[in-house]
Formats: C-alpha cells, structure tokens, sequence
C-alpha cells in the first residue's frame, strides 16, 4: 500500500529506515517499487544521468512532467516525490503554479524544493495549499556554483549552525521531510535528532532516519563520476553493453531471428504469395 507522510513520521519514530532511489521512466519505477522501496524521487538528476546535461540546471517543468507521469504509472502504490527544477520556484506564485502542475498533470505526492531559510514562504504557501513538501539543504546542486562547486556543506561550526537552523524552520514552515545532501554525519545525526520530520542523507551519514541514491549511480549506469558516498550495488553497464554487442553480431551473421521469433502464415496463401510476380 502507498505510504503516506504520517507512516514516514511513524517509521522515524520507530527507528525503521526509510529507503528513497530515484527513478525516471516507467519501468525503472515498476522495478523500484517491486523492489519495494517506501519513496521514489523524480530527482532533476535526471538532466544528468538521462539527459545528457552537465548538471542540473537546464532541466525544465517539461521534462520534470515528462519523467514523472510514467514513473507514477509505473509505480502506482509507491509515494512519489518530485523535484522543483532550477528557476521554477522563484516566488510564492511560481511554486504554487509548477507544484500544482507535478502533483495534478504529473501525479506525484509531493514536491521537493531545494535551499534553507529563504524557501520558508514558499514553504509555508505550499503547506497550506496542500501540497506535501520535501525540503533539501547541504549540497544543493541546482546552486552548486554559489556553494564552490559540489563539495560537502556545513563543515565548520558557523556553516554547520546555519544549516542546523535551516532545518529546524524548514520544518516550522511545513515542510514533512528533508534530503540532507553531501553533509559531514556529526551534522547528519545533530539535525536528525533536533526534527520530528524525518531526515533523508545523501553523503550525510549513518544517522539519518533514510537514504536516498542515484538509481543510475548504485547500478553502474552512471559513468562520468561516482561521489563517495554513492554505493554500487550492481554494474549493469558492462552487462548491457555484452548484451547489445551479441545483438549487434547475431544480427550481422544472421544467426537473429531465428524461427522461433517469426510469424507464419497458412501454407496454401504462402504459396500462392511466393509466386507472384
Ligand atoms: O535530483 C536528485 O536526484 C536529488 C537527489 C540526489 C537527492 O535531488
């Protein structure tokens, strides 16, 4: 059954993981939730991992609305998250219009905004229009280039209490969850046990009450970097890549199709077909 916000405030609760991955497309989300993970995020990593984009930045509404229709038809009992592309949250009216339209034309359960205190209206707004809002601070990488690149946040004291604070009136605003990205796990566990939202890391350490990864990264799908704190569970990479190179010959040496993958047709009509001119 699909969870709701309330079961992930009872999972932090009772100290029962929370597993996020995200998932772009129809059947990476059928496997998702027949896995049965408790959260798919249509993350805007996607420019990235099946975009082909440098970085977050140029994804648009459109192609958010793209990947999250087919990922809620795939995974129809699976909460669905969906991020808030760069320049789409601008203002208070901004977000209500483009969260309405990923949750409405989209079908996500909620929406997923990056930054601190300065999202707190947009929060609160969104709160009160009903529509249930993933907060995400530490690394944000739609702003990476303000922050010095994508390197771990909140390292010293003063950036770690900013952060800290960041998180305790995020939840105040409204906000049911929040993704800590690419945070030192001293910081991870402080914000942690400072909520009553649940905290999901990502590069934030042990004791977040959930994880979320790259579906592309922990599949060996994603070659152009690997952050540390990505954990490969499989390398399909080199297996599809054998896949297609044995298409690739069968097809060339005529060994594909065989006659077991064709169609055939009444012996008497086969006949008469072969000997048309
Ligand atoms: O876009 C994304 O996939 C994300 C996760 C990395 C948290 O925001």
């Amino acid at each position: 059954m699909k969870k709701t916000v309330l079961d992930f405030r009872n999972m932090k609760e009772n100290d029962i993981g929370i597993s996020m991955i995200t998932a772009y497309d129809y059947p990476m989300a059928q496997l998702a939730e027949r896995a049965g993970v408790d959260c798919i995020l249509v993350g805007d990593s996607l420019g990235m991992t099946v975009l082909g984009y440098e970085s977050t930045v140029p994804v648009t509404m459109e192609d958010m609305l793209h990947h999250t229709r087919p990922v809620c038809r795939g995974a129809s009992q699976t909460f669905v998250v969906a991020d808030l592309p760069f320049m789409s949250y601008m203002n208070v009216a901004d977000t209500l219009r483009n969260s309405g339209r990923l949750v409405q034309e989209g079908g996500a359960d909620a929406v997923k905004l990056e930054g601190g205190r300065a999202q707190i209206h947009k929060v609160r707004a969104l709160n009160r229009a009903g529509i249930p809002v993933v907060a995400h601070i530490g690394l944000t990488p739609q702003t990476a280039s303000q922050l010095g690149g994508f390197k771990v946040q909140g390292k010293s004291l003063d950036d770690s209490l900013v952060l800290l604070e960041d998180a305790k009136v995020l939840q105040e605003a409204g906000a049911f969850m929040i993704v800590l990205e690419a945070v030192p796990e001293t910081l991870g566990e402080k914000i942690t046990k400072s909520l009553s939202i649940p905290t999901i890391g990502i590069g934030a350490g042990r004791e977040c009450d959930g994880q979320v990864l790259v579906v592309h990264d922990i599949l060996g799908l994603f070659e152009r970097f690997q952050p540390k704190f990505v954990k490969q569970y499989a390398n399909l990479g080199p297996l599809i890549v054998d896949a297609l190179k044995q298409y690739d010959q069968e097809v060339k040496s005529r060994t594909f199709p065989e006659e077991k993958h064709c169609f055939s047709m009444e012996a008497e009509a086969a006949k008469i077909l072969l000997e048309q001119p």
